[in-house]
């Protein structure tokens, strides 16, 4: 190629990337807005609305656009859904999701596109183990990170012998798993392992059957709609007086105003507690109850903070979404300023943070203790 030819050339290619600084960003939003997980969707929506609300409207210096894809919680449909978004929509970047099993069809087109994941929700232990990206990033949690806290809190307080019930897919498997490695480590044992396929709520013949086990105590993953009509079932069944149930913290978080007296003194393990009380989720809850006219929970935390780690990658390029290596770099270095309290990611991408003890008192999750400090997941089969 003549030399006038190649400047040419390299003269568009600039300027084609100066008009997409200038444009705005894509932001994909794949969240359930329908079925058991639909709340946990709109408070992740509102989280990052609100940061970046706060932001002016912009992140890196472009103006955000979202578009939205209801997921309703269907690993079937994930795949297309998420296509969609890139191959239809031109997404620049993906946010997406709460349910595990749809995470995981997200991560595999994103890493072999290239897109830039953010992951609100899910705790999917392969997201941040054996499907790791450069370009996948966790602002949540891995599933055995609650479950592996609550192992030691159950060991600690002298249960000996636990059943667990959770619905049969990687969320619950996984919960029960961190638990039984911590809890079975201080020499407890789980008895009995109990689940029934997502989202069936049909949980009569399951407490039945902790009834005639007579455990020291049961340990539980529910979320969302589940979350509440299983606690409602375990106090009507009589079990909530006679053997004590722990939970992870999805158990208890939005779900409250629901659950009632029923929820009353349960203790669950979680990154994030309703009465933290420093300035920075002081001021978060405010303007989260500001804007939506209700109470934050964990999710709301977790939307919010995946539009900071975005908000820090975006900075660092000047909005230029291209440079892959060097938005990634930027949130490995982050200490990300989060209503939880800070945190950075782990090697795998998933955040290292303290892992709360809560008592449900009223409509809260009131803070107990810290059970594990700055406890990272494993990255376990993660290469990065
Ligand atoms: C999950 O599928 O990973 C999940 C869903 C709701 C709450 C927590 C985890």
């Amino acid at each position: 190629m003549k030399l006038k030819t190649l400047a040419f050339a390299a003269a568009l290619v600039a300027a084609s990337a100066a008009q997409a600084q200038g444009a705005k960003l894509k932001v994909g939003l794949m969240l359930p807005a329908t079925g058991t997980y639909a709340a946990l969707g709109t408070a992740i929506e509102n989280g990052f609305r609100l940061y970046v609300g706060e932001q002016g409207g912009k992140l890196g210096g472009r103006e955000i656009e979202f578009v939205k894809v209801d997921d309703e919680s269907d690993p079937a449909k994930a795949t297309d859904n998420v296509n969609k978004l890139i191959k239809r929509d031109n997404v620049d970047v993906l946010v997406g999701t709460v349910h595990s099993g749809v995470a995981m069809a997200m991560a595999k087109v994103a890493k072999d596109t290239g897109t830039l994941l953010l992951v609100p929700n899910a705790g999917a232990d392969a997201v941040t183990g054996p499907m790791c990206a450069p370009n996948i990033f966790r602002s949540s949690f891995s599933n055995w990170q609650p479950g592996y806290a609550m192992g030691e809190v159950v060991a600690k307080k002298g249960h000996k012998n636990v059943v667990t019930i959770t619905w049969k897919y990687a969320a619950g498997d996984e919960s029960v798993r961190g638990f039984k490695e911590a809890f079975e480590k201080a020499g407890g044992k789980v008895v009995k392992e109990l689940s029934l396929p997502f989202p069936n709520v049909e949980f009569q013949a399951l407490l039945t059957e902790i009834a005639a086990s007579k455990p020291d105590a049961v340990y539980t993953f529910f979320a969302g709609g589940g979350a509440v009509k299983f606690v409602k079932d375990y106090a009507a069944a009589g079990l909530k007086k006679s053997i004590p149930l722990y939970g992870a913290g999805f158990l208890t978080d939005g779900t409250l105003e629901a659950q009632g007296a029923d929820a009353d003194g349960l203790l669950t393990t979680l990154h994030y507690a309703d009465s933290l009380g420093n300035a920075r989720d002081n001021a978060f809850r405010l303007a989260y109850a500001k804007a939506f006219k209700l109470q934050p929970d964990v999710y709301a935390v977790q939307g919010y903070d995946a539009a900071q780690m975005l908000g820090i990658g975006l900075a660092a390029v000047k909005g230029d979404v291209s440079k892959k290596a060097e938005i990634a770099a930027a949130i490995e270095k982050a200490k990300i300023d989060s209503p939880r309290g800070a945190f950075s990611v782990s090697k795998s991408h998933n955040p290292v943070q303290d892992i709360y003890l809560r008592q449900v008192s009223g409509k809260e999750n009131k803070l107990v203790s810290v059970a594990s400090k700055s406890l990272a997941d494993p990255g376990r089969g993660c290469k990065l």
